[in-house]
């Protein structure tokens, strides 16, 4: 999806929920989802801590994205519509780079949420160094997730997907659409057997049901490569 129509469907973007900054568009093209930990609660605000991040799938069920809640808030900025909860610090964003597509899998991950600080050096030579990143060791790609997931480092050509988020009026959240460039059908399509696999479905371009689940991020892959 284009910028210009993610900037026309993020001003629709409202749910009842308005005393927790919830937002969710009205024209999403995919199926509100409501986010579960393993053990079938659902996610809510209260229950996210500072500097933790989950992986849930969305919008299939074999894409993995990030639910992060930052130390800070996250405010809206150009298109993208910021954080949801009353400090705008609940994230979510695809988990697939958009350079070469690394993503979080079971045995292994090179892109991770750090909430320690984490330096690369830019065009310049510059060294810089900044807590709270999305970094992908895979080539050293490095995004902000406090403001839309933009590219600060590396060969990546498009921030990652946002996932949109909405809020109750008990704080349980929601997947309800993703917006901007994202990797989705090129990604199925140079893993998609290998998913099938790894997720025990039958087809890896499966809608994620009424429900998805959130693992910490930490525990979903059994190796994270850090850099
Ligand atoms: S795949 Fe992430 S930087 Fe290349």
């Amino acid at each position: 999806m284009d910028r210009r129509r993610f900037t026309k469907m993020c001003s629709g973007l409202l749910t009842g929920a308005a005393s927790l900054h919830a937002r969710a568009s009205t024209q999403s093209p995919y199926r509100q989802s409501a986010l579960q930990f393993d053990d079938g609660t659902a996610v809510t605000l209260d229950a996210l801590h500072p500097g933790e991040a989950w992986i849930f799938s969305y919008p299939y069920k074999t894409t993995p994205c990030f639910l992060i809640r930052l130390n800070s808030s996250a405010p809206q900025r150009g298109s993208w519509p910021g954080g949801v909860g009353p400090d705008q610090s609940v994230v979510a964003f695809s988990a697939i780079c958009s350079h070469k597509m690394s993503h979080p899998a079971k045995p292994i991950t090179h892109i991770s949420y750090r909430d320690e600080p984490v330096s690369w050096y830019s065009k310049s030579g510059e060294r810089q160094t900044r807590a709270g990143m999305i970094s992908c060791c895979s080539e050293r790609s490095v995004y902000d997730p406090s403001d839309g997931a933009t590219v600060l480092n590396g060969p990546a050509p498009v921030p990652l997907a946002a996932i949109s988020l909405a809020a109750d009026g008990t704080g349980a959240l929601s997947a309800t659409g993703s917006h901007g460039p994202d990797q989705y059908d090129r990604f199925l399509e140079a893993f998609g057997f290998r998913l099938a696999l790894e997720y025990g479905i039958s087809g890896a371009k499966t809608l994620v049901d009424e429900q998805t689940v959130a693992i910490k991020a930490s525990d979903f892959s059994a190796h994270q490569v850090l850099c």
